[in-house]
């Protein structure tokens, strides 16, 4: 027994509820704002974008949401998902630390996002609606909403950053085999788009781009609307079936966790593993260290401000309150596409700045080592994004060797990267630059980019003067656009 590798849940303990979280926090983060009222936006502003049902599960103060039956019957296709203890990476590493980690790479798009694209799926099909938009930074996000459509019987529009467009052709395709439509962002389909092509040709493109080209276009079509991967609350909450599995599991192993890391690009894999533990800490039932991991080129919550900021690039989403570096902010093209988002979950951003998680940044060069490390050990490639987990890990579990301390480490290896092989063989053959993100490229992206830095809505003044507010108004010409529903401005 004391050789066991992988802790399996059967299906029949596959749980039941999301997490979520909100119910047991010691303050409710703060609403998104309206960007011409400055007000909380109400149902009918989300409307244009999202079906009731996710609208609903986003401002929910309840702390458990039944799964519906459908979304659990597509869920048994490859939950509950194993949680491995990593026993040979430990051995390598000459650890007294315990790792173990859940490995969510064995669904059908080969990550965690499935998660939650096959209730979206479900939500918006239940409702009516025939047809959704999205992004994707590595397409994994993309993939994954393509399988679940393809499932419920809706047509999929995706935008595919650019620079992952380019990197990532076998994404594309599996898109296109789930029925998907997608398009490279920045695309001249859109004024979102077309506005960026005109700055900047050759633009590599960002998720607040693409998002904002998805939004634009779900918008405009009353039989469409749009689904995120990463996020908002909602999102979050459907991936705490990570975590509520996960607590399961190590209960079999006989441990409980001392740290708990996670990469970060939104938030979702690592809020999905993370909650249901936070719950147990706040509840005085174990009190692990959880340590959010994110890339040195994208580090918004360790370089970024805590501030009201649009979620897209041309300032089409309402304002939340979050860690960002500016919508504006196109982060270099590293590979980890996942991880290239200019803010973070507000939902996260609220835990941290309640001091219940800490954050660190990590080049990709040092993120590629530990996947490779991993790979030659445990035998699965890890997605860019997670490598940045197993990073962290890695050095936990050396600073356990260092002390001699026999913690158990636990991490979400949230997706294969069986399709990003191209990523590893451009380190391995030494292609693959860590560029320095200087104080004056944050400085220069935040500068004049954020409408709010306070949490008051007291603020509208300043925010009928922004200017990103004045361009968006003149795009759309409409003079009382002050007022009106948020997807009117698109
Ligand atoms: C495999 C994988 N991990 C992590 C992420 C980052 O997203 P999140 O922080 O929402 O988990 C992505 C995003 O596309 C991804 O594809």
């Amino acid at each position: 027994m004391d050789r066991q590798v992988k802790y399996l849940l059967p299906e029949s303990q596959m749980p039941q509820h999301w997490y979520n979280v909100v119910a047991d926090l010691p303050s409710p983060p703060p609403p998104p704002l309206h960007p011409g009222t400055g007000q909380p936006v109400g149902p009918d502003d989300l409307a244009p974008l999202f079906p009731g049902a996710l609208i609903a599960q986003e401002v929910s103060a309840e702390r458990h949401i039944a799964i519906p039956a459908e979304v659990l019957d597509v869920y048994r296709l490859w939950r509950p998902t194993p949680l491995f203890r990593a026993r040979r990476l430990e051995r390598d590493l000459g650890t007294p630390a315990r790792i173990y980690y859940k490995y969510e790479g064995g669904s059908p798009a080969g990550s965690h996002k499935p998660n939650t694209a096959v209730p979206q799926a479900y939500y918006n099909a239940a409702e009516g609606v025939t047809k959704l938009t999205t992004e994707t930074g590595a397409g994994q996000w993309g993939s994954a909403l393509a399988f679940a459509s393809a499932l419920f019987g809706l047509e999929l529009e995706v935008w595919m950053v650019r620079a992952s467009y380019d990197q990532k052709p076998y994404r594309k395709m599996l898109m296109e085999t789930y029925g998907a439509t997608v398009h490279p962002s920045p695309s001249d389909l859109t004024n979102a788009g077309r506005g960026v092509l005109a700055e900047d040709p050759a633009s590599s493109g960002s998720l607040g781009i693409a998002i904002s080209e998805a939004v634009e276009v779900a918008a405009g079509d009353p039989e469409a609307r749009y689904a995120l991967g990463s996020v908002l609350n909602h999102v979050l909450m459907h991936q705490t079936i990570i975590g509520e599995e996960a607590i399961k599991q190590l209960a079999e192993a006989g441990d409980t966790p001392d740290v708990i890391v996670g990469c970060t690009g939104g938030g979702s894999n690592f809020g999905g593993l993370t909650f249901p533990f936070l719950r147990e800490k706040l509840a005085g039932r174990m009190n692990p260290v959880i340590r959010a991991v994110e890339p040195a080129a994208c580090p918004s919550f360790t370089r970024g401000v805590y501030a009201y900021d649009f979620g897209d690039t041309a300032g089409f989403t309402p304002l939340l309150k979050m860690h960002t570096l500016g919508h504006e902010f196109i982060p270099d093209p590293i590979h980890a596409g996942g991880l290239r988002y200019h803010g973070m979950s507000p939902l996260l951003s609220h835990i941290y700045e309640l001091g219940l998680i800490e954050a660190v940044a990590k080049p990709q060069s040092e993120c590629f080592a530990a996947g490779l490390r991993f790979a030659r050990t445990e035998g699965i490639v890890p997605a860019p994004e997670p490598t940045h987990a197993v990073a962290a890990c890695i050095e936990e579990a050396i600073r356990c060797k260092e002390t001699g301390e026999e913690k158990v480490i636990l991490t979400a290896l949230c997706g294969h990267g069986l399709l990003d092989l191209a990523a590893y063989g451009d380190y391995m053959s030494g292609e693959l630059r860590d560029l320095r993100l200087t104080d004056k490229a944050i400085e220069d992206a935040l500068a004049g980019c954020l409408p709010l830095s306070s949490d008051l809505p007291g603020c509208l003044p300043l925010l009928s003067d922004w200017p990103g507010y004045r361009a968006l108004a003149v795009r759309v010409a409409r003079p009382d656009s002050a007022r009106a529903p948020m997807h009117a401005l698109t």
